[in-house]
């Protein structure tokens, strides 16, 4: 029997900006989700989740599998697109542990993808590039799955690094690890909401980044994407855009922005800008994209006032789920204790907060 562990992640700064060909800094977190995998004579799958504690089975061979809203679309998923890519798998028992929390915008299905994949992978004796096994688990998720994403998640799971933050060109797919200061923590507050209807939303949102380049590329050259629009240039074709078309629009392009200032800002140490990058991409997702909430405005309002506080942002797709603090290392204990008193006064939900540190993206564990 062989283990691969594959993380979960964090967006520090750039929020849906990777399907619109843009730039992203997320980090791979220290929860992960575990696969244990022994070969079977037979060409078929049995994946047992030890979270649900529920098998289920398949036939390698079989033509007509198809998505059923159900945990095991991912590993399935995985696997379908891995054969239909022409890698041809051999048959094994799975054993899937999640520890990465499901519907809170840490990707825990990026993290089950890429550890199934790469347990596939070994267990059938391939080697598959790591830029295309990430291309390749995204696909699973595009057209099996039915969840239009993009690189991000999938990505960092495989590339991240300890202790690092991941700057990616999701158009080229070169990356930047920029070292993360000893003296800060990245803690993530949990609102305890689930990202309920996010996938309708998020298909929603992507189809809006299209019908603007859609609309811009008629009176510019070369452009493919929002990545290739300037603020300039959406300024001097409002009027023929939806004005919430446009609202979409302006904050991919604003956010892309911010993401190459936040990675300057890194690399000099300024947290103190960095902390502004964050507050300045939480309001333009919770005004111009509209993918915030009640609670997760209200998580980050809370942050933003503590001191040794220097940034609070949603973090993820959305509608629920998580914030991303970056906060002083000596002011951890109080920003978590006032986290917790606050939002429960006001939500009467509990929330869970997490101290985490950047980790290394997918690997073998040795047992
Ligand atoms: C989800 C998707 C990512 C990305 C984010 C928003 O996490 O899986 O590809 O689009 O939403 O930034």
């Amino acid at each position: 029997m062989r283990t691969f562990r594959a993380p979960g992640r964090v967006n520090l700064i750039g929020e849906h900006t990777d399907y619109n060909d843009g730039f992203v800094m997320p980090a791979a977190l220290d929860f992960s989700t575990w696969v244990k995998i022994s070969p079977l004579e037979q060409r078929k799958l049995t994946i047992f989740s030890e979270n649900f504690s529920e098998d289920i089975e398949i036939d390698l061979d079989d033509q007509n599998l198809a998505a059923s809203g159900h945990w095991s679309d991912y590993p399935v998923g995985v696997a379908v697109v891995l054969e239909r890519a022409g890698y041809r798998l051999r048959g094994a028992r799975l054993q899937i542990r999640g520890e990465v929390p499901i519907g809170s915008g840490l990707s825990s299905s990026a993290a089950i993808e890429i550890a199934t994949a790469c347990a596939l992978v070994a267990n059938s004796g391939l080697k598959i590039d790591p830029r295309r096994l990430a291309l390749l688990c995204q696909r699973a998720e595009n057209e099996f799955v039915g969840a239009r994403v993009g690189i991000m998640d999938q990505f960092v799971s495989l590339f991240g690094q300890a202790h690092k933050a991941l700057l990616l060109d999701c158009r080229s797919l070169e990356f930047r690890l920029l070292p993360l200061p000893d003296n800060v923590r990245l803690i993530i507050c949990n609102t305890m909401v689930k990202h309920a209807l996010a996938s309708s939303a998020y298909n929603e949102r992507r189809a809006q980044c299209e019908a603007g380049v859609e609309y811009m590329a008629k009176f510019l050259s070369n452009v493919t994407a929002l990545r290739d629009v300037t603020i300039e240039q959406l300024h001097q074709h409002a009027d023929g855009l939806e004005e919430v078309v446009y609202r979409r629009c302006r904050h991919v392009i604003t956010e892309n922005a911010r993401v190459l200032s936040a990675g300057e800002a890194l690399e000099r140490d300024d947290l103190e800008r960095f902390g502004e990058l964050m507050g300045e991409s939480h309001r333009s997702l919770r005004d111009d994209y509209e993918v915030s909430s009640e609670e997760l405005d209200l998580m980050v309002a809370i942050a933003q006032k503590i001191e040794g506080v220097y940034g609070a942002r949603m973090t993820g797709g959305g509608f629920g789920g998580c914030t991303v603090n970056l906060v002083a290392d000596s002011q951890t204990e109080e920003f978590k204790e006032r986290v917790l008193r606050e939002y429960e006064r006001a939500t009467s939900l509990r929330p869970e907060i997490y101290i985490c540190t950047a980790a290394n993206g997918a690997e073998e564990v040795r047992t």
